[in-house]
């Protein structure tokens, strides 16, 4: 299987920069997400890969070896599209021996070879049933097989779930990492999803805007976001802007013990969840008011308002508070990420 490596790769579209110098290292046999909204450029990274589009500057290497001047049959490199692209007159197995015919691979060899695929994804009995008679998760198998029947070294898989409801979207995905493991292909699968990003990869890209804001390991990433753009694409932050004296976050809201020391002026960013609510002082925290409450279940979302600050609280529905009502904003701030403040 290949490393590949993106080198400084930047792409313009009627005028618009849509890369802005990508560099990217994917190892061999790893599973790398490539996750950012929409219009990003994700696509745009993928196609280049493969060698649908050439990028402006910059270069791709495969195993050490620059690929840009090398055409897509011989790159080594499959997309699977988030409409399949299915050939609607060929039935499973002609979809899934397409490629090999296309590579002159004698009957007898196809044959085996798509026969190996159909038990891979699982298509046993779809045969020859034409792509209008399966179902969203089988036709999604099928422009699976019909990728990995030609062995590629490179994967690239284009939002492949997006297309499915949520219980086929987990069991595809399940199913998609087994093979990724048990073959060891190189994969980088684009998403919009965060969560999609976290369970399946080993390590995760997050692109915004034409350019790579942060890798890292879904941990990482979630956990130690590099800046607030990456934080915000992983949900809703409140942030507090202050100071950083002799180990105290001085703001607002009061005075608060913490480990951070790194810059003096800051942005403490908390996760909704990250605050507790209680209805006497308990801890470190400061005192505020709900705003307004919404019910989803098992959690309850809540605004709520302290010092003249808006913030967001998502807890448990455990003890419920109700709109007006004074709570003690419990937060531990020895385990907040701070940012440098923009302006210090
Ligand atoms: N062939 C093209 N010609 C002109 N502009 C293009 C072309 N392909 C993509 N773009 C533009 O480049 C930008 C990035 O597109 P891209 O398809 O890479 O985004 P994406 O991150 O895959 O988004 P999505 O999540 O919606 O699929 C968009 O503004 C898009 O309009
Ligand atoms: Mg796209």
């Amino acid at each position: 299987m290949y490393k590949i490596e993106l080198k400084n790769i930047s792409k313009v579209f009627e005028n618009k920069r849509v890369l802005k110098g990508i560099n990217l290292i994917v190892n061999e046999g790893e599973m790398l997400s490539l996750l950012g909204p929409s219009g990003c450029g994700k696509t745009t990274t993928l196609k280049i890969i493969a060698g649908l589009f050439s990028p402006d500057c910059g270069d791709i290497l495969f195993n050490g070896k620059s690929i840009v001047n090398i055409p897509v049959e011989k790159r080594g490199a499959v997309i699977v599209f988030q409409d399949y692209l299915l050939f609607p007159h060929m039935t499973v197995e002609e979809n899934i021996a397409f490629g090999l015919k296309m590579a002159k691979i004698k009957k007898p060899k196809r044959r085996v070879k798509v026969r190996e695929m159909i038990d891979l994804v699982k298509l046993d009995g779809c045969e020859k049933k034409y792509p209008s008679e399966l179902s969203g998760g089988q036709k999604q198998r099928v422009a699976i097989a019909r990728a990995l029947a030609i062995e590629p070294k490179v994967l690239l898989l284009d939002e492949p779930f997006s297309n499915l409801d949520t219980r086929l979207r987990e069991s595809m995905r399940i199913f998609v990492c087994d093979i990724q493991k048990k073959l060891g292909i190189t994969t980088i699968l684009v998403t919009h999803d965060k969560e999609e990003a976290l369970l399946t990869s080993h390590r995760v890209a997050v692109i915004l805007d034409g350019e790579i804001k942060q890798i890292g390991t879904p941990a990482e990433v979630y956990e130690k976001p590099s800046s607030p753009l990456v934080a915000d694409f992983f949900g809703e932050k409140n942030y507090l802007e202050g100071e950083i004296i002799k180990g105290f976050f001085v703001c607002k809201m009061g005075k608060f013990k913490t480990g951070f020391d790194k810059y003096p002026r800051v942005m403490a960013m908390i996760r909704p969840e990250e605050i507790e609510l209680t209805d006497s002082e308990e801890g470190s925290g400061f005192w505020g008011r709900i705003l307004s409450k919404q019910y989803a279940g098992d959690k309850i979302y809540y605004k709520l308002s302290a010092n003249d600050i808006q913030l967001k609280c998502m807890a448990n529905s455990k003890n419920m508070f109700e709109a007006n009502q004074r709570v003690w904003l419990k937060i531990d701030f020895e385990k907040t990420i701070f940012f440098k403040a923009e302006k210090s």
